[in-house]
Order: structure tokens, then sequence, then C-alpha cells
């Protein structure tokens, strides 16, 4: 359980730091819940800390789940309770928390209909996820890692199986700043330096699945050098943030 994890976790908490307009967004859809449940919840990233009576400050419970013993390990002391547990057998009765939070963590799931279905047994109102739309346009990634497409397609969470598992959803976009600090696959989207380092492919998990990335990163590098990149798509170092597909899903 977790064992990918358990190997391209290592350095998540430091690479992968929650941003904070994302954050907001988070917070927004979640609204002010008196207990919470957070899904694969890594090290914690947008995880509302439990506050004593529960306020806007935060809800007076929160329980985390997650499978990998080395995301665990890298929560800290303060976090909430986490159990070791995976999405499709949520070791919670029927409807014990007010809402229920999945962040970026649906698509690692061997089975997402039965995780999406186990959130929304044991949650009584909303149920706010972060995924990306699969119908979603390339965007200049895709150009130097074809594979990624590849990679993604057959885990991305299909909107109408959500439907299916949640009931109606709404749907709000999540641009992505040019600054982002949450360290995901489109997060430097303005900063194509940044791909050329091997810590940054680390905590990304398609790099981590992909074959073969020296023929893409020799291109990039390439291209970066010479001022093709530029050329191509300087027009996005002007951009403060881009809509690359990224969605929060909210139910309930
Ligand atoms: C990209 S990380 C996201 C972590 C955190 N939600 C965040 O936003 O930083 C994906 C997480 O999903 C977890 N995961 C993988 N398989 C899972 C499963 N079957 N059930 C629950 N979580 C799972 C991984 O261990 C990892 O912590």
């Amino acid at each position: 359980m977790g064992a990918i994890y358990d190997e391209i976790g290592v350095g998540y908490a430091e690479l992968r730091r929650p941003d904070p307009r994302i954050g907001r967004q988070i917070q927004r859809a979640l609204g002010e819940p008196r207990s919470l449940l957070n899904v694969g919840a890594g090290t914690g990233s947008y995880e509302p800390r439990p506050a004593e009576g529960g306020s806007a400050a935060g809800p007076m419970e929160v329980v985390a789940v997650e499978p990998s013993r080395e995301m665990i390990r890298q929560r800290s002391p303060q976090a909430a309770p986490v159990v070791q547990a995976s999405a499709t057998a949520l070791p919670f009765d029927d409807a014990s928390f007010e809402a229920s939070l999945a962040i970026l963590t649906v698509h690692h799931w061997p089975d997402q209909t039965q995780g999406l279905t186990e959130m929304r047994r044991t949650t009584r109102g909303r149920v706010v996820i972060l995924t990306w739309d699969p119908d979603r346009k390339s965007f200049w990634l895709d150009d130097y890692f074809p594979e990624i497409r590849e990679l993604d397609a057959p885990v991305s969470t299909r909107f109408a199986d959500l439907r299916d598992a949640l009931g109606p959803i709404e749907t709000v976009d999540v641009p992505v700043p040019h600054d982002c600090t949450d360290g995901f696959l489109g997060c430097y989207w303005r900063r194509p330096e940044a791909y050329l380092n091997e810590r940054v492919r680390g905590a990304i998990s398609t790099f981590s699945k992909m074959s073969h990335t020296g023929s893409g990163l020799a291109r990039l590098r390439d291209d970066l050098a010479s001022g093709e990149w530029d050329r191509r798509y300087g027009h996005l170092r002007s951009q403060e943030e881009l809509d690359i597909g990224y969605r929060l899903v909210i139910a309930g």
C-alpha cells in the first residue's frame, strides 16, 4: 500500500509546498465544516489544522487518510491525526464527516469508483476534489514529453464518473499562478528551466513513470539555450497565471 510514494515521496514536503492562492480556493469550496476527512492527504498540504471549538479558523475535527509510510513520516507534529489506509476502504462509519477533501490523489487510486463511493459514503455534506479536466488542452510541456498524455489518459478522472459516484457536481477553474509553490506537473509553465532539474522532476509522479525523458530534456535544454523556447512560448513569460486544466470539483 502506498508503494509509489514510499519511493517518490522522499523530499515531498520540501518541493511540494501548498500554494496559498490555490489554498484559498480550496478553503472557499469547503466552507466551514465542523469535521473534515482528508483522503490521500500526503504530508498535509491544504489540510486545515483542527481548531478548538471549530470556527472559521478550521474545523473542530480533522482526520487524514494516507497509505504511504514515507508521506506520513513527513507530516508535521501539529498536523491532524492520520490513519494509514486506502481511499478504497475507508475505515469509518457512514456519514462520519461533514466534508471531505482529496487533492491531486484520485488518479493514484487503484479503483477510483470505489474510492469516490467511499468518500460519498463517509461524508454527510461536501466532497471537494482537486484534479484536472481529462479533455484539457495541450500545454507546451506535452510538446517535449508526449508520453505525458499517454501516461495521464488512463488515470485521468472522468467527470461523468465523478457524477455517478458523488451526485451533481460543480467545477471551478484553478489557474496556476506563475510562481506556484506546489511543484505539481504543470506548476512550472512559466519557469521552463525548472523541468531540467532532476529533483523537481523527482517530485512529480508523471515524470517518475516516464520510460524515456532523455530526448525531451535535451530538446528543452537546447531550445532554452538557443532562444527557440522563447520564440515559441515566450509570450507566457509576461502572464501571471495560466489555465492548464486543473479543476476543483465540488459535490453535495
Ligand atoms: C500527489 S500526492 C498528493 C498529496 C496531498 N493531497 C497534496 O496535495 O500534497 C498523492 C497522494 O495520494 C496517495 N495515494 C496513493 N494511493 C492512494 C490510495 N489508494 N488511497 C489514498 N491515497 C493514495 C499517495 O500516497 C500520495 O500521498
